[in-house]
Formats: C-alpha cells, sequence, structure tokens
C-alpha cells in the first residue's frame, strides 16, 4: 500500500518567518513541503520561485519540495528548480504547448513529474502520458489562492484517476490540493488519493502538530 503523505502547502504560511515555518511544519509530522509557484498570468496571484526554493534548502530542510507549477510556460525555469533542490515538479497542461517534451525535461533534470488538473480540465491529457508520470494531481479549487472550500466534483474525478493508476501498473502518486480539512480528508482518502495537499487548514491552527495528528487519524479510519 502507498503511504499516506501530507504536504502543507507554504503558500498559507508566515512568509516573514518561511524557514521556521517549514521546520516546525516539519517537525510536527509532516512528509512533503508543498510549494506553489504562481505567475500573475496563469493564474491571478504571484507567489515564489527557485530562489526561495534554494533559501529553504540552504536553511537545511531535507525533507521532499513538491513544486506546483501555476505558471505558463513551464520549460524555461524547470532547470532553475531542479538546480534549487526541488524533487516533484508539476505542472498544468494548459502551461506547455508540449507536455510530452516537459515531461521528459523534469526527468532529464533529475526531477520526478507530474500534471495537474484544474477542476475543468477533462483527463484526456493523461492519455499518452502515463508511463512518464510520478505524479497526478487533481486541483479541488481554481488555482490561485489559499482558503476555498473543497469542490465536491473533485470525488468522482479522484474516483476516474484512481482507476486509471491501478489499471496502468505504474506507481503514480495521486495528490489533491485545495480544500482540504480534517473534517473531509478521510473521504478524500476514500476517493482515492494518497498525497494531502492542506495550507490554510495546518497554517491557519496554532498548533500544526494537533492538526496533523487528527489527519492522520481520520486518514487511518478511511474505507
Ligand atoms: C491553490 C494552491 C494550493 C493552496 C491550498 O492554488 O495550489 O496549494 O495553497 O490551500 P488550502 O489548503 O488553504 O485550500
Ligand atoms: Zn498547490
Amino acid at each position: 500500500m502507498t503511504e499516506n503523505w501530507i504536504a502543507p502547502s507554504i503558500l498559507s504560511a508566515d512568509f516573514a518567518r518561511l524557514g521556521e515555518e517549514v521546520d516546525n511544519v516539519l517537525a510536527a509530522g509532516a512528509d512533503v513541503v508543498h510549494f506553489d509557484v504562481m505567475d500573475n498570468h496563469f493564474v491571478p496571484n504571484l507567489t515564489i520561485g527557485p530562489l526561495v526554493c534554494d533559501a529553504l534548502r540552504k536553511h537545511g530542510v531535507t525533507a521532499p519540495i513538491d513544486v506546483h507549477l501555476m505558471i505558463e510556460p513551464v520549460d524555461r525555469i524547470i532547470p532553475d528548480f531542479a538546480q534549487a533542490g526541488a524533487n516533484f515538479i508539476t505542472f498544468h497542461p494548459e502551461g506547455s504547448v508540449h507536455i510530452d517534451r516537459t515531461l521528459q525535461l523534469i526527468h532529464d533534470e533529475g526531477c520526478k513529474a507530474g500534471l495537474v488538473f484544474n477542476p475543468g480540465t477533462p483527463l484526456h491529457h493523461l492519455d499518452h502520458v502515463m508511463d512518464k508520470l510520478d505524479m497526478i494531481l487533481l486541483m479541488s479549487v481554481n488555482p490561485g489562492f489559499g482558503g476555498q472550500s473543497f469542490l465536491p466534483s473533485a470525488l468522482d474525478k479522484l474516483r476516474q484517476v484512481r482507476k486509471k493508476i491501478d489499471d496502468s501498473g505504474f506507481d503514480i502518486r495521486l495528490e489533491i490540493d485545495g480544500g482540504v480539512k480534517i473534517d473531509n480528508i478521510r473521504e478524500i482518502k476514500a476517493a482515492g488519493a494518497d498525497t494531502f495537499v492542506a495550507g490554510s487548514a495546518i497554517f491557519g491552527k496554532p498548533n500544526y502538530r494537533d492538526t496533523i495528528d487528527q489527519m492522520r487519524s481520520e486518514l487511518a479510519q478511511a474505507e
């Protein structure tokens, strides 16, 4: 069985104390650092780039860093993120003219690669690239901001992608991003996810360990 990963999104962290925030959330039991990159073009917000990823590595962060690119185009910046210490790099099919080439580029740079689907993006983009994917990320909100509500249509999409992964036989993680909370993580797990991004649910509460522990206990009870 694939291990469940909890991936706090640093979008909701205090950026003025980012190194400390990341240290604290990892000490509280997080598995992966989810790193949201926005360009004020593909999405209506602007965040952080490779310099900040590199700064976290220099600060001493050794956990996997999961870079979610909400940018367009994507290829130019991928080597910079690889150099800055990213482990996973995921991008939206709308952000690349040549999806297969971009997946190959991420692998050539020594990182794991994934495709991200907005709530309204169809799954057919998966059809010819399953063998090149390490991760599939389903958005359960429209990307751009933390703190939005989980869109229930993501549950059915998760079930569809879970089946595609299982039928393919490939080792691909299924990640969900947007509106994940203690009170819905169990049904999200039951629908097929194994990697859970949570921003406001974790950084919005004073005790990160309490939230992560409660999420893990909900996950343990999923069907
Ligand atoms: C949204 C980002 C998410 C966001 C999730 O565009 O991709 O990673 O930070 O935040 P919450 O968990 O608050 O919905
Ligand atoms: Zn994200």
